[in-house]
């Protein structure tokens, strides 16, 4: 499918000296829903504030709907939509008045009946004569929301779109998201969530500390990188693992209560039947076996932290 954003060669470096970005290239696909996933300070809102236009480049190209984003300004800002981190609107404004002012900077005709059909959606309708300074922080932020989407943008960017949200408003913005891209939208979010991500994205980006060191499908990143552990608990604490044991990765736990078995889950042989029939053969018993599958959590927590500590060896 079409790429509706193509980023290249892009970094940052601040007023200051400091390098935010080091050099990215990414493409999205049209109607995807992309996770940006990294730590605090990994240049995620840098990203999305160049590709938005609100934070220029140090180098590099950034295109949106076939357009670059600085000769086709116009095209590529009412093309997106952007739910920044950070709220931030006119707090005097009646809610319907600024989400329907917010149409108008994008340079769409006025749309009443749009403007509604958002509302609704965000549960806003009943507010909609409400100042904005009136509403909870949670309602805020669906005004955040219904700003972003009462353009209709076709790349819609969602910054942290749950942190510090309540239960419901989340619940309610997943839905809106599937929504959103059952009629065609792409949505790119980041978050440190990372069960929204596993639950929500296409394909996962990686960034950390300015550099996206990987992007993949969830799917297969989950495939590729998942591994399994196996957990014995065993009748009688061990003191040391036993040389027989040898050919298997193993760890003791619990005092030598449990003996842990970490395998590739999609290995042809994960050697775990082996390994029990030796247990046998050594007379070691055991009470209680369980296996544990790695989540996207433990994928991103290895991922994030393996420079610092190949860097450090
Ligand atoms: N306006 C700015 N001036 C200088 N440094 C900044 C500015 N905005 C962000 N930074 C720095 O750039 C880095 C990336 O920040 P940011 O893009 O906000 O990361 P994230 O959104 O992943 O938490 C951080 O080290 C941050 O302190
Ligand atoms: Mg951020």
């Amino acid at each position: 499918m079409a790429s509706i954003l193509s980023v290249r060669g892009i970094s940052k470096t601040y007023a200051g000296g400091h390098q935010a970005l080091g050099t990215i290239d990414l493409d999205v696909a049209e109607g995807e829903i992309f996770a940006l996933l990294g730590p605090n300070g990994a240049g995620k809102t840098t990203l999305i504030s160049i590709i938005c236009g609100i934070v220029n480049a140090s180098s590099g190209t950034v295109t949106v709907d076939g357009e670059d984003i600085i000769k086709g300004y116009r095209h590529t800002r009412s093309t997106i939509g952007l739910v920044p981190q950070e709220i931030s609107t006119d707090m005097f404004e009646r809610v319907i008045d600024t989400v329907a002012l917010s149409r108008g900077l994008f340079g769409k005709p006025r749309d009443d009946a749009h403007i509604e059909k958002v509302l609704r959606e965000l549960s806003l309708w009943d507010k909609r004569f409400a100042k904005v300074q009136e509403l909870s922080g949670g309602m805020k932020r669906r005004v955040m929301i219904a700003k972003a989407l009462s353009h209709e943008p076709k790349l819609l960017f969602l910054d942290e779109p749950t942190a510090g949200v309540d239960v419901e408003l989340r619940r309610d913005m997943w839905e809106l998201v599937r929504r959103l891209r059952d009629g065609g939208a792409t949505i790119i979010l980041t978050t440190h969530y990372i069960e929204e991500a596993e639950d929500m994205a296409d394909r996962v980006g990686v960034i950390s500390g300015g550099k996206l060191i990987l992007v993949e499908e969830k799917t297969a990143l989950m495939k590729k990188l998942g591994r399994k552990s196996l957990h014995v608990t065993l009748s009688e604490p061990l003191g040391a693992i036993p040389a027989g044991l040898s050919s298997w990765s193993l760890t003791l736990a619990d005092d030598g209560h449990m003996l842990d078995y970490q395998f590739d889950a999609h290995a042809e042989d994960t050697g775990v039947s082996a390994l029990l029939s030796r247990l046998g053969e050594l007379g070691i018993g055991y009470k209680d076996l369980n296996t544990e599958e790695s989540s996207l959590e433990d994928i991103f927590v290895d991922l994030v932290h393996r420079p610092a500590r190949e860097a450090a060896a």
